[in-house]
């Protein structure tokens, strides 16, 4: 019956809060360097252990296999901090060798995930809790031609609710009644209720974004949204037999899979998909073997693997191209 003084302490050291108010640290001067110098020889380039890499921004936000990382303004429940934060000699305590972070440095990462977990320099001022819906992480691109005809636009009343779940819901630009729909802001896990929602928003939506909360049962919405051109899963615990829902969706051109456990059987799922047009793989469990069948079956599909890696550029990691940096 005793209680194990030590990780208590450290438990109760590691919870001391942001302040309401403070700055939260910058990512560039303040946590790159922290996880540059301690992660990324396991999370960068060269090894990406569990799927995850901390030299990017797309890497961070992407997560690993077991999902998410960081959850945006929530360090409880980020995986990352609670790994950093286990006692030195946990067998799970992040990084594994080499002497467990410094408090301050724990400090500086929970204030920095609590602050919004902002991966740009000058961006600290976006809280996302309370900013309005951002536009999707990977901008649609020359989405024209795929594209339903403008649909009759959502009532506000529906788009003033998703708001107020974290469901950010953007009008493609040019467009009537089309949405990109990010649900990165849910919370884990999410439910039925939220479900309902992006459902309801229908064939509006050509653009969805469920990374990094999901689960293969929340795909059973995807039967509800016929329009949908681009869906993006990344990070997400999305297995194999997830992917037989996605293979349902005739309209999609472009997934993204990265960071996920689908293994070759998923790939004969996507082989299914008409219109896809890329699909990206890396840090799954996909072989090369299968890799080369999925090529085979679909010829001008483009494939993402690790082995497409681009060295030295991580920025073009991302499969559309570079995001714009602010
Ligand atoms: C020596 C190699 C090594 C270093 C250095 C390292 N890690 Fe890891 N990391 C691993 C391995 C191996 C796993 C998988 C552990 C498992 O699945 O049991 C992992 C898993 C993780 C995960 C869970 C990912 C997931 O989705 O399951 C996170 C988060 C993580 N590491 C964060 C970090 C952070 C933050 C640092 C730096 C402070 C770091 N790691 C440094 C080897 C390393």
């Amino acid at each position: 019956m005793r209680l194990p003084l030590l990780a208590t302490a450290a438990a109760i050291a590691c919870s001391a809060a942001l302040g309401a108010g403070e700055a939260a640290p910058d990512f560039a001067t303040k946590i790159k360097p922290i996880f540059d110098e301690r992660c990324i020889s396991c999370h960068g380039e060269k090894k990406v252990k569990a799927g995850l890499r901390l030299d990017t921004p797309a890497g961070i936000t992407a997560g690993g296999k077991s999902g998410a990382a960081v959850v945006a303004g929530k360090p409880e429940a980020s995986k990352l901090v609670t790994l950093i934060s286990h006692p030195a000699g946990h067998e799970d305590i992040m990084p594994p060798k080499g002497g467990p972070l410094t408090k301050e440095q724990i400090e500086l990462i929970k204030a920095w995930v609590a602050g919004g977990a902002v991966t740009a320099g000058g961006d600290a001022k976006a809280k996302p809790a309370e900013s309005k819906p951002q536009p999707f992480m990977i901008p649609v691109r020359e989405p024209r031609a795929a594209l339903p005809a403008d649909q009759t636009a959502a009532p506000s009343t529906l788009l003033e609710r998703c708001a107020k779940v974290g469901l950010a819901v953007s009008a493609l630009p040019g467009s009537t009644g089309l949405y990109e729909v990010n649900a990165r802001h849910l919370p884990t896990p999410w439910s039925a209720a939220e479900s309902d929602l992006v459902g309801r928003l229908g064939s509006g939506v050509v653009s969805l974004d469920l990374s990094p909360n999901t689960t293969d049962a929340h795909l059973a919405v995807l039967t509800k949204l016929p329009a949908l051109v681009h869906l993006r899963l990344a990070g997400t615990a999305i297995t194999d037999s997830g992917l037989e829902t996605v293979a349902k969706s005739t309209r999609l051109e472009r997934l993204d899979l990265r960071g996920t456990v689908v293994t070759d059987a998923g790939l004969d799922q996507i082989a299914k998909l008409p219109a896809l047009q890329s699909v990206v793989l890396i840090g799954t469990k996909t072989t090369a073997d299968g890799v080369a069948k999925l090529r085979a079956a679909l010829p001008k599909l483009v494939v993402k693997t690790d082995a497409d890696l681009p060295a030295g550029d991580p920025a073009t990691l991302s499969p559309e191209g570079k995001r714009p940096r602010k």
